[in-house]
């Protein structure tokens, strides 16, 4: 069973951030985060928490999607900077949306989130009859976790949102949802109150202690490594199930972490680059809310057709890769 998208929506906080702000900050400069990274700008959320920027992207896919949100089944919230450590993103959301017919709930796959989260909507839609609109939301506050003297991770995070509204339907699909925790400990931050022996970490000592004892760290180079195989990788267990070959996928909507990986992917794919759609150079990563408002804008722009096959394939801390081939 696959599904449709009905509609999907997007909030990007006003706040823009350059290289060139940042390089007032840290040791950096835009030649060198434009060259290594793909990126020349993201935006910041200021007073807006998670919950809002989500709720906000909901309501325009929701009002896109032209039903009610009482008729809505499913809320699944996709988040690592959620407000709260309890109640869930989505519980909070939902409420705010009167969507009280719902079960709302929150998953962590981090930048793999979205497609984490879209399958797992497509199964509750596939094997509870009574549950007929599932509403995806993928919302991000990273500069709260980021550390802005850390131009390791700084350079590359941004905030925002964006949701989808789905439905069942007979069109092609396939999907893969992979995990593999023994390096987890390449891309993590630690919770309120954490114990610091916890076992992610026990194998490296990376200095994040005191103020820095919550940022996000990462080994930069072991997730390049992992991520350049992790897409092809993702994309072809999606594709060896439905027998497609990457040359018949029309776009690709990759996890939006740097250009080179995506070139890299893309030569690994054996596809041109015309087939990635890149929107990192203007909202930096934006975890799980990048490929979600990738594909907003992809719709906006209308370079999705109907019939039309695409691909959304992630990776992220976990570490966690993912992907869906539908038809539109
Ligand atoms: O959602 C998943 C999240 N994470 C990712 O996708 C990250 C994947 N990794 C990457 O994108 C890249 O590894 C980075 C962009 C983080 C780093 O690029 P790199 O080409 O791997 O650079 P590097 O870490 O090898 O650093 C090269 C040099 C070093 O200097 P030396 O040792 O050659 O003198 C760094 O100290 O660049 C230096 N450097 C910087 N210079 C200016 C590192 N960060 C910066 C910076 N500005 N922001």
């Amino acid at each position: 069973m696959g599904i449709k998208i009905l509609g999907t929506g997007r909030y990007i906080p006003e706040q823009v951030v350059t290289n060139d702000d940042l390089s007032k900050l840290v040791e950096t400069n835009d030649e060198w985060i434009a060259s290594r990274t793909g990126i020349s700008e993201r935006h910041i959320s200021g007073w807006e928490p998670a919950w809002y920027m989500g709720l906000k992207a909901a309501e325009t896919a929701i009002k896109k999607a032209g039903i009610n949100p009482e008729e809505i089944g499913v809320v699944i919230g996709c988040t690592i900077s959620n407000d709260y450590h309890t109640p869930a993103m989505a519980n909070i959301i939902q409420g705010k949306l009167g969507a009280l017919n719902a079960l709302s709930f929150d998953l962590n796959a981090a930048c793999s989130g979205f497609v984490y989260a879209v399958d797992t909507a497509r199964r509750f839609l596939e094997t509870d009859e009574n549950i007929k609109y599932a509403v995806i939301i993928a919302s991000e506050n990273l500069s709260r976790v980021v550390d802005f003297s850390d131009r390791n991770t700084c350079i590359l995070f941004g905030d925002g949102a964006a949701a989808t509204v789905i439905e069942k339907s007979d069109t092609l699909y396939s999907s893969y949802l992979g995990s593999d925790g023994t390096i987890a400990n390449v891309l993590f931050a630690r919770s309120v109150n954490t114990n610091p022996t916890f076992a992610v970490e026990s194998d490296f000592n990376d200095g994040f202690d005191g103020d820095k004892m919550h940022s996000l760290y990462q080994n930069g180079k072991e997730v390049y490594k992992f991520a350049v195989k992790a897409l092809p990788h993702a994309f072809g267990k999606a594709a060896e199930k439905i027998n497609i070959s990457a040359e018949e996928i029309d776009l690709f909507i990759p996890h939006q972490a740097n250009y080179r990986i995506l070139e890299t992917a893309a030569k690994n794919l054996g596809v041109s680059m015309d087939k990635m759609f890149v929107t990192l150079d203007k909202f930096g990563n934006t975890s799980s809310a990048s490929i979600p408002i990738a594909l907003d804008i992809a719709l906006e722009q209308n370079k999705i057709k109907e019939n039309d096959k695409i691909c959304l394939v992630g990776f992220g801390a976990g570490l966690t890769s993912a992907s869906i081939i539908m038809e539109f």
